[in-house]
């Protein structure tokens, strides 16, 4: 044991502890928001301006994260102490240097960026190295081996670009005449992985969850399961508790601990976990705060942003038992234009009910720009009212 004491120090000045935050989108913004109570000095970094965290950050800079030199140049002039990965494309073999020179301390490990930023890294280690239960997956490269892997794992299969979020460039095979579409649609929705792709067995889950696992310098501290339903492989509403048995809850929990002790480091860990009857199976994890755990900014006392800023500190954190069962409710915009909300007050209104605007700067294709958190007498109940905050909610994109 060390008697160890978390120093922090105050932010423009010599003493500061500066923490980078890579990626500037709207859980960024929460994780800048709870650094910044702390004292601590936030850089923002995203590769277009106004992005939600700058806005609360003490400076940003534009930087195209893919770009090995741009990213380490931003590192090298800012000599952050804490670099910390909000989203997955960014140039990690920079994250792997920079961590191995002592230059900053990679949130939470730069092998964990490095192995969940694509697919394949994270279905290996999981299921190859740690023997997790997963669907049956292959990873193919070509139209004909995916035929082969469709006809070897059977319909329906799901198939997805190694690298992409959000449901981009996922499609769900069902009949082999989906085939072509399938791999047109993964070629074209994929970040850069070249023409990679995964099929995966189609799982007939009763629900899913995302297990909130907060890995910190007194242990591990897995938070209540968040349920959750997802449109088009994008989050629409979560809620806290998922009610589940104690022997799914106990698989869930070991899955959890097993890949995040694998990933290692400190912070907050969302890890997606397939449920059917007592069974679990691992789908995937991010190594940071997750979307559908927006929730836990009504349903805890702390909740995943200020967890996560709390365990990358060094600072231990005890459990985080529920103050009332809750939901959250994403808002989504499509269209083109400067975001404008209406129904503020309408929203507001609905008992129980918080919710947060963005303010990202401008909106073009369907992007989620706020979302609505509520508390309920049970996870039901929650539900209803964060949609019913959503439904008053209106959203108008205007030419800015
Ligand atoms: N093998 C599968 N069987 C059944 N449903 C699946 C399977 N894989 C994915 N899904 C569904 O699609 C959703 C999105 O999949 P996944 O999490 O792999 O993609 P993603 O693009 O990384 O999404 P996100 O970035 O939003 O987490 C899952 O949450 C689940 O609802
Ligand atoms: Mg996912």
């Amino acid at each position: 044991m060390t008697d160890a004491t978390v120093r922090l120090g105050t932010p423009l000045t010599s003493t500061a502890t500066r923490a980078m935050l890579l990626g500037a989108g709207e859980l960024g913004k929460e994780v800048a928001i709870e650094l910044t109570r702390l004292g601590v000095e936030v850089i923002a970094v995203d590769r277009y301006d106004g992005a939600p965290a700058m806005h609360v950050a003490h400076r940003s800079h534009v930087v195209d994260m893919l770009d090995p030199v741009a990213l380490r140049a931003v590192i090298v002039e800012e000599r952050p102490h804490l670099v910390i990965p909000e989203i997955e494309a960014i140039a990690t073999e920079v994250l792997l240097d920079v961590e191995a020179e002592g230059l900053a301390r990679v949130v939470p490990t730069a092998r964990a960026t490095r192995l969940t930023m694509d697919r394949e890294g994270i279905r290996r280690l999981a299921a190859e190295e740690l023997g997790l239960p997963t669907s049956p997956y292959e990873f193919v490269e070509s139209r004909a081996d995916l035929i082969a892997a469709v006809e070897r794992l059977g319909l329906p299969c799901v198939v997805k670009p190694v690298m992409s979020s959000s449901g981009k460039g996922q499609s769900v095979i069902k009949a082999p005449g989906d085939v072509d579409a399938a791999w047109a649609y993964a070629i074209e929705g994929g970040r850069g992985g070249g023409e990679r792709v995964i099929v995966e067995g189609f799982v007939q889950f009763d629900y899913e969850i995302t297990l909130l696992t907060v890995r910190h310098s007194g242990g591990t501290t897995f938070l209540a399961p968040v349920g959750h339903v997802q449109v088009d492989g994008d989050y629409r509403e979560s809620w806290q508790p998922q009610r589940m048995t104690d022997e799914a809850l106990a698989q869930a929990q070991r899955i959890a601990g097993s890949v995040t002790e694998s990933l290692g480091g400190w912070g907050v860990f969302g890890v997606e976990l397939f449920v059917r009857g007592d069974e679990v199976l691992f789908s995937e994890v991010s190594p940071r705060p997750h979307d559908t755990g927006l929730v836990t900014l009504v349903s805890q006392d702390l909740s995943e942003f200020a967890l996560h800023a709390r365990a990358v500190l060094g600072i231990p954190v005890g459990e985080q038992p529920l103050r009332a069962p809750s939901a959250s409710c994403a808002v989504l915009a499509e269209g083109s234009g400067v975001p404008v909300f209406t129904g503020v007050d309408k929203a507001l209104a609905v008992a129980g009910a918080d919710l947060r605007l963005f303010g990202k700067p401008r909106v073009d294709g369907r992007r989620r720009v706020a979302v609505t958190v509520a508390q309920g007498e049970d996870a039901a109940h929650a539900r209803l009212r964060a949609r019913a905050a959503a439904a008053a909610l209106k959203v108008e994109l205007v030419e800015g």
